[in-house]
Order: structure tokens, then sequence, then C-alpha cells
């Protein structure tokens, strides 16, 4: 049976760029969008900006621009950035569009017509940051705990809706729908602020602080605030009050958040709906925070990831795929480049793509690419029959569930029963048994089928890649991404296959890890090399003790007959021995007379320009030049030095 389904990101702030963290919620809401497409039912997905207040026209003041200007440029850098990511909402609202500020006076009027907004002085703590007054018990060493600043003293005459009328009934409506916050512990938090008194909620800023808003309809020296603003369009995004839409999809209303905005979603918002006199929303779908290095990545502390990097790095499919699978919808989840990467190369490149190939080429080389018959035979492919029919029930409820993580583990536990099954019934082996065709048909009827079925399940989240494994199939993925689609076994045998290039590639190393790894390999490789050097040159005692050294004492000295840079010395080491030296330049001979030297005694005697020289004399080097290397004056000429 076919049902409404109406899905929801958070209208960001143009105060800065889009980055990884509002990808996510709005990747989170077009799976949702497409998977309810898929399974049969209506469906209508909103997203877009949130564009009045004080934060904005700061911005817009500090580049120098008016408020408008900043925020049509901002806008659609939004905008932009969703079909990169292949997210296709079905309207992108803005809270500057004429509709919308009509609807937000509408529904002011409404509730002010009741008697739920109320006129009074009010004198508070105001956090510019959060754009509210809050309330001592709020505050953390008197500091607003979101924005670590102390609030500022406002005194001001101002609108107040008059929310604590309806506190008992959304705690009674709370605790009566379960699923009305998930996960459960969002649930448990807004009842916990539940259980302290409401305080009112301040809607509107006189005009000589702000124009920058939606003027109320009842009094014109005021704009209203935020929340009252910006939850509204959700109802806009409908053509509430007399829209089609409207009428078809309200309730049916799955707002997606991070938890950093539970609050008016989880409090405000029902009690505003409930002042309408409308039907809570059905779901309110909360996760946690992406965090790089530990830290909530946000765009004041300037750790963003932009989604266009992203989409360069990994891809459209690969992208969401990584979102998908790396975060625990609810809880806080790290980014880094090495994760999506390992994910990729992983789940993508090995399991899928290296099974789709694989089967593939089976397929061409034994069936001419076309889909064989299934035969009721026993082999390791019944593990997968089996496998398909359990399958769709849990991914399905897994994707409800908004378990995304989950869901795709499910598909994932399929495809390596699938890459397991191809080693276990070794096709190649099939193929070449005349008396095995009717098994091996019935093997690559299952892996094919497998992929078919895999591809469907898929396609929430990579719609790409599945329309490519659909297509390389013979299928039509128009045709098949539909609720007929979950039908296990409907590949029609004859269907002719066709060979795709690789699905997903794998990643190699970023180039900066590249070079940095070079690098490091490099420093390896040297200091290897010196290591080895070392070695090379060291001697065993033996190799020293070869090296007869001794103390010689210079007793005549004087120039080389044939060279200049020579000396001819008579040195008592202890018995008399010619030693030409090639010291000429540094020494005169007559310094040299009577000095106690130290020699190598045991040198093979060489001839030096015609005169024979038995030994060699020991001299330090430095920039200075040389220096004999001496010994004291008491030692005895001839001694060992060892
Ligand atoms: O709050 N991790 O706008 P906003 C996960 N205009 N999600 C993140 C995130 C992170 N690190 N950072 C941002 C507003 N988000 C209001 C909303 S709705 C009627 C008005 C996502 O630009 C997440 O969805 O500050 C979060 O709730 C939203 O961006 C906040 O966007």
């Amino acid at each position: 049976m076919s049902s409404r389904f109406y899905i929801t990101t958070p209208i960001y702030y143009v105060n800065a760029e889009p980055h990884l963290g509002h990808a996510y919620s709005t990747v989170v809401a077009d799976v949702q969008n497409r998977f309810h497409k898929l399974i049969g039912d209506e469906t209508f997905f909103l997203t877009g900006t949130d564009e009045h207040g004080d934060k904005i026209v700061q911005a817009a003041e500090k580049l120098g621009i008016s408020p408008r200007e900043y925020t049509d440029r901002i806008s659609d850098k939004f905008r932009q950035t969703w079909p990169l990511l292949e997210i296709e909402p079905d309207r992108f609202i803005r809270t500057t569009d004429p509709e919308h500020m009509k609807t937000v006076q509408l529904a002011l009027q409404k509730v002010y017509d009741k008697g739920d907004i109320e006129f009074r002085e009010y004198e508070g703590l105001y956090c510019f940051g959060c754009e509210r007054f809050l309330v001592e018990r709020e505050l953390v060493d008197g500091k607003c705990p979101d924005h670590k600043t102390e609030p500022t003293h406002l005194k001001e005459k101002n609108y107040f809706f008059l929310m604590s009328k309806y506190q008992d009934w959304l705690i009674d409506y709370i605790k009566a729908n379960p699923d009305f916050i998930t996960p459960e512990r969002y649930r448990n938090e807004v009842l916990a602020f539940l259980k302290d008194p409401l305080d009112d909620l301040c809607i509107s800023r006189p005009i000589s602080r702000l124009t920058w808003g939606v003027p109320l309809p009842f009094d014109e020296n005021f704009v209203t605030y935020v929340w009252f603003d910006a939850l509204i369009n959700y109802l806009t995004g409908l053509d509430y009050p007399n829209g089609d839409r409207f009428e078809r999809f309200w309730p049916a209303a799955n707002h997606v958040i991070a938890k950093d905005i539970l609050k008016p979603h989880g409090i405000y918002w029902p009690i505003m709906l409930k002042a309408l006199g409308l039907e809570p929303y059905k779901a309110l779908h909360v996760h946690g925070y992406w965090k790089t290095k530990d830290v909530k990545m946000s765009k004041s502390l300037g750790n963003i990831v932009k989604p266009q990097w992203l989409v360069d790095q990994f891809g459209a499919d690969g992208t969401r795929y990584c979102l998908m699978r790396e975060m625990v919808f609810g809880l806080d989840a790290g980014f880094s480049q090495e994760s999506f990467v390992l994910r990729i190369n992983a789940d993508l490149a090995n399991d899928l793509g290296n099974l789709l190939s694989r089967s593939l080429t089976m397929l061409f080389k034994y069936k001419k690419g076309a889909i064989p018959s299934f035969h009721d035979l026993d082999g390791p492919h019944r593990e997968l029959t089996a496998a398909w029919k359990e399958l769709v029930p849990v991914w399905k409820k897994e994707m409800e569930a908004f378990r995304i993580n989950k869901a795709l583990a499910q598909i994932w536990k399929v495809l390596n029963v699938a890459n397991k099954v191809i080693d276990k019934s070794a096709p190649w082996e099939l193929a070449r048994d005349e008396s095995k065709q009717a098994l091996l048909d019935s093997v690559l009827y299952s892996l094919m089928e497998t992929l078919r079925l895999a591809a469907v399940l898929i396609s929430p989240v990579m719609p790409e890649a599945a329309g490519r494994i659909l297509t390389s199939l013979g299928l039509d993925p128009d045709k098949e991404l539909s609720s007929k689609g979950l039908e296990p076994g409907r590949l029609a045998s004859g269907t002719q296959a066709k060979k795709i290039k690789a699905l997903f590639p794998r990643i190699g190393p970023s180039k900066k890890q590249a070079k940095a790894e070079k690098a490091k390999k490099q420093q390896q490789k040297k200091a290897v090399k010196e290591k080895k050097t070392i070695e090379d040159n060291l001697i065993t005692i033996d190799d020293f003790q070869k090296v007869e050294l001794r103390v010689g004492e210079i007793v005549g000295a004087e120039k080389h007959p044939n060279a200049d840079r020579l000396l001819k010395l008579t040195v008592m080491a202890p018995e008399e021995r010619t030693i030409v030296a090639g010291i000429a330049e540094h020494f005169k001979p007559e310094e040299l007379v009577g000095r106690k030297v130290i020699i190598v005694a045991n040198l093979k005697p060489v001839k030096l320009r015609g005169v024979e020289s038995r030994g060699m004399l020991l001299v330090a080097k430095d920039k200075g030049g040389l220096h004999l290397l001496s010994v004291p004056d008491e030692t005895e000429p001839g001694s060992r030095i060892s």
C-alpha cells in the first residue's frame, strides 16, 4: 500500500557556506526520499536556507554588502551544492521568499488571535549566538554553554509565545508516541527538558534593533524572530494553509536535524503546531555531529570539509556511501580522509566492484554475456538464494528506522556470501565438465541476480552506481528502481549483459600522502646505507694490531732534492731510518728536529722521487693546516703505541 512521506532538512543559516555537516543531513534526507519512492510511496522532499536575523546582518556588514545581496549569494551556494552530491529536493525554500513571509504572518496572526501570544516587558540575559534570552539555570559558569560567552543584560518590551500552556499536553504526546522523537536517547533528552517548567518564548525584536525579519502582522514596530520564522518553513514548503500538497503531506512530516537544534524541534515546534490547531509532525530524526579530531565540525571553528572537495576525492556516490556507512545515526562520528579511502577501496572497489567484474567476465566467457537459466540444484549458490529472501525485509526495516548504516551492512553481508560462492563453486572448473552445465548456469544466475538485487537496494544511497550495474545486466534502471525491483529472482534468463568499466576504481593515496610516503622511504634507504658504510669500515682488533705505531725522534730534516712538497727526515725509532713526508708546505725543516712524533713503523719501504722512505708520520689535519702528533718528551724513541 502506498503511503505519503514528507522529508525535510533543517534550513541552513546563510552566515557561512555549506560543509560536510550540512551535506550529511541533506544526503540522509535524499536517501530517505529515494528509498520511499523506491518502495512505492508518494514523497516530497524540502530543503532550503534560513536568512533572517542578527547574524546574517552582521555577516553582510562584514563584507560591506546588503543583507539581500548577501543572502542571495550564500543561499545560491547551498542550492548549487546539492546537485554535486546527487541530492534532488522537490523544493528549495528561502525564508526571505515572499510566500514564506506571508505564511509566517498568517501563522502568527492565528496564534495571536487564539490568545497564545502576549506583549510584556522582559528583562533578561540575551545570548547573541543563540539569538535568544537564556535563563539563569541554563548558564554554565555564567556563560552560554554553547557559545562560551557571557550573555548581555537586556530590558525591552517584546511578544511572547505562551508555550507553558501546552507543556503537559506535549509530555503526554511524547510518552504516548514512542517514535515521535528518535533515536530514543533524544526522546529521553526532550522529556528531561520538559521536567522543568517551560519558559515562554520571546518571538519578536523591536525594529529599532533589527529590521531584517518578518514584520509582526499585529504590531508594525516589531519583526518576528528566528524560530517562529524558521520552523514555519516546513508548512510553507507544502503551501500551507490551502495548498493541495499540504492536504496530501501533512502530518506525514519527517524532520531530519542534528542534536544542536533538538529543543526548537522537539519542544517549540510541536507546541506551535498545536497552537495552530494542526496535528504534530510524524517524526523527528536526530543525528549526532561529524567531528574532526574530536571537535565538532563548524563554520565558526573553521575546521570544515567542503562538499566539493569530498566529491573531488571520493565521487558523489562514494561520498554518499561513506557518509551513510561511517555514521551510526544518532551518534557522533569522526571524519578522516583515510577512513573514507579505506571504505571505498574495501567495500566499493573490492567487495562490490570486483564481484561485478568477476561475474561479468565469467558470464561473457562461458555464456557470451547472456543471463542463463536457474535450475533447482544443490550447490554453494543455495546460500545466496536463501539470503536474498531474508535480505529485503531486514533492509527495509533498517531503512525505515533511519539505520542506513545497518541497512548497508546487511547488503554487504550478502555480497560477501556471493564472493565466497565464486570461490567455493569454482565456475571455471564447472565450465570444463559437460555434466555440470546446469550447475554452472545456476551459479552464474545467482551471482547476476545478487548483483541486480544489490543494485536496487543500494540505489537510494548510490543512485549512479545502481544505474550502471543495472545497465550492465542489460536492464532498464527506470523500470528496475521500483517496488517491483525488490522481488528476488526476477532477473529474466536470456537478458543480454553488457561489459562496463570498473565500477569503483581503487583510490590510491593522495598526492600529499604519496609524497610524504616517498620521502619517508628515501630517508629509510639513506639510513640503511649509512649504517652499512659504517659497518663496512669497521675493523677488528686484529686488523688494528697489524699496524705498528711507534714513537720516533726526528734527528735530521732537509728538503727533498727532487720535490718541493717533500721533506726528507731522519728518525730514530729506535734504530735510524729515513722517512719522506709530504709536509714541506707546512713545516720548515729546522722546526722539526728534536720533535718526538708517532710513526707507522711497519710500512713496506717505497721510493719517493728517488729516496727510499720507511714509514709514515701521523698528523692531524684541520682548517688551520697540519699538526704533528707528538708524545711527551720523556717517551723513549721506539716505544710501541698500543
Ligand atoms: O541551525 N555534524 O542552521 P545551521 C552534523 N537555521 N551535522 C551538522 C554539523 C556537524 N558538525 N554542523 C551542521 C540552523 N550540521 C537553523 C535551522 S531549521 C527550522 C533552522 C547540520 O546552518 C545539522 O543538520 O546552523 C544541523 O542541525 C544543522 O546543520 C544546523 O544548521
